[in-house]
This record gives C-alpha cells, structure tokens and sequence, in this order.
C-alpha cells in the first residue's frame, strides 16, 4: 500500500515546516509548497526523500491548482492530506497617513493591498476546494479520506488592532471551518483550523522576538499535538482550536443569543430549501 500524501502551504518556514517534518516522522510523504525557492527547497532537502518541494504561489488559483496537481500525482495518485497553513500580514494599513493616501489619474482613490486577505483566506477556500477532489479520486491508491487543515490565528478569535485585514481573514478562516467542517465529514473529509497564540518564527522579525517574554511563548510543539489530535480522530471535524503555551483549547461558535437565533441556525434548513427552490433561474440569485 502507498504511503499517506500530504500538502503543507508555507512550509518553508515556522509553523508549516514543524508540521511537515512531524508528518514525516508519521510515515508520510509530504509536499513542501512555498512562495519562497530557497528556503522551500532546503526545508523539502531537510525531509530527505519523502518529501518534494514544489513553488507556490497560492493567492494564484492557477498556482495552487498546479500545486495539487503534481502533489497527487508525485504521491502515486493520492492526496491524504492539506495543511493551508500559509499566512503573511497586512501588506498595506487600512488606517494609512493622510499624505500617504493615492489618487488615480482620474481622482478616483486607489484600492488599498488586499493581498493578505488573498494569502490567508480566499487561498484557503480554493485549497479546501482542490482538496476535496483529489481526496474524492484517491481510493484506488489507498486514500479516500481526507484530514484538511487552516491556519487562523488568535486574531481569529480575539482581534489585532494593527493588523485588520489579517485579522479579518483570520476570523473568515474560523467561518469556513466552522460552515463547511460538518458537511464534509459525510464526504470522509475533516475541517478544522488552528489558532496559534505567539509561536516563535520568522512571521516576526529577529529583533521583536529576543524581546518577547519567554512566558508568553507557544511551543510548535503544541501546534503538532493539535494535529495529531486531527488526525487520531476522524469525526472530529469544524473545531477551531486556540493554541496556547503547551495547551489546546477547543472553542465553541458564541451562545445564540435566543430561540429565534436557535431555529434559524439550526432548524431553517428546511425553509431555506423549500424557499430558494421556489425562486426563477432568471433571477440569477447564484451568479
Ligand atoms: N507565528 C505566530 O505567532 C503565528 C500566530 C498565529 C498564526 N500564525 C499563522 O501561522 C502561519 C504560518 O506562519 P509562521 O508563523 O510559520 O510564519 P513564517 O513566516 O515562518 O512562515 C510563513 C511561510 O509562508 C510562506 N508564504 C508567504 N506567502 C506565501 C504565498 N503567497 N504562497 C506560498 N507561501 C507563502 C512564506 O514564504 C513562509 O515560508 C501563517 O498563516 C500565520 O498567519 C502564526
């Protein structure tokens, strides 16, 4: 039988190579995909030979497809595995400085860097999507069930007032986990993300991080616990774990604030099915 395939996004670095390296270590065989050439293929080299770095770009859909591609083909047709772990901050300030605010030349105002949310989020959903049809064409090789994995944050959970885009796409992460983790487990897929407290990599610069004071350091070691808590449970699926120091914290959508809150969470699915079969296609209302 063919060893178990997986995708680490941002691999080269911090979090994505811990996880790469301890799902070596549990008989994987593991793609390295990373922006960076250098780093992403001496990480890959570092694995030794179950492990193949493959450049990416993932806020490019035609990147990541290509990524996914030659990841299942490379792993003889098989894909068990994703770690959507890539993640970088806010590439430009929502609250920008008066003089550095830029006009066009027709005076319309420029848009401001959405990259973050395109690396940290939108990558996210379309490596979900890639995901799930590979894992869907894998049991012949062995596979067939798939474990997928997202990066948030703390800012998911609480906020990062410097950082909004990062932490609005950290929160969006938490949303697609939570939306979409309990219907693919029918499919023999489990969502679920990780919220890592301050981890120590090179997301923060060498001089902020001689600074940080040790007690408020999470270990990698706990983010590779969360994923081992993953994978020794198949029915553990849409869970947002907050990491911090050397412990999980698995943590709950708010209360609902009322019964009506309750059935249109819960109940109105019914509703919506029966409503939205009764509306015209020329509508349009999915376009
Ligand atoms: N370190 C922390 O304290 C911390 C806390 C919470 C969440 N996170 C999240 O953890 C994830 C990993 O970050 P890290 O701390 O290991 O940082 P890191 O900088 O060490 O690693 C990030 C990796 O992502 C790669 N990358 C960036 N843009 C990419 C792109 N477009 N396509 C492919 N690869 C790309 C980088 O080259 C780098 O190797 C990120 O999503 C980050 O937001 C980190």
């Amino acid at each position: 039988m063919s060893k178990p395939v997986g995708i680490v996004t941002g691999a080269g670095s911090g979090i994505g190579l811990a996880v790469a390296t301890h799902l070596i270590s549990k008989g994987y065989k593991v793609v390295v995909a990373d922006l960076n050439p250098t780093t992403g293929a001496a990480a890959a080299k570092s694995l030794g030979p179950d492990a193949t770095f493959i450049q990416t770009d993932v806020s490019s859909y035609p990147s990541q497809a290509r990524l996914f591609k030659q990841a299942y083909e490379w792993g003889s047709n098989r894909l068990d595995f994703c770690h959507a772990n890539a993640g970088v901050d806010d590439r430009q300030i929502l609250y920008e400085e008066f003089d550095k605010e830029e006009v066009d030349e027709n005076g319309l105002v420029k848009p401001l860097n959405t990259k973050t949310m395109a690396v940290n989020l939108e990558a996210v959903i379309q490596g979900l999507w890639l995901f799930k049809y590979y894992v869907r064409r894998s049991k012949e090789a062995g596979g067939g069930k798939g474990t997928f994995v997202a990066t948030s944050s703390s800012a998911g959970l609480y906020m990062m007032t410097t950082n909004p885009q990062y932490t609005a796409s950290k929160y969006g992460v938490v949303g697609l986990t939570r939306a979409a983790g309990p219907v693919f487990v029918k499919d023999g897929i489990t969502v679920n993300c990780i919220c890592p407290a301050f981890v120590p990599t090179n997301l923060c610069p060498p001089h902020v991080l001689e600074l940080w004071p040790k007690e408020h350091i999470t270990p990698l070691s706990t983010v590779t616990k969360a994923i081992d808590a993953f994978l020794g449970d198949e029915t553990m699926t849409g869970q947002t774990v907050e990491l911090s120091l050397d412990k999980l914290y698995f943590r709950q959508m708010p209360e609902w604030a009322n019964d009506s809150q309750r059935w249109i969470g819960t109940e109105s699915l019914d509703f919506w099915e029966k409503a939205y079969a009764k509306v015209p296609e020329k509508e349009g209302y999915k376009t």
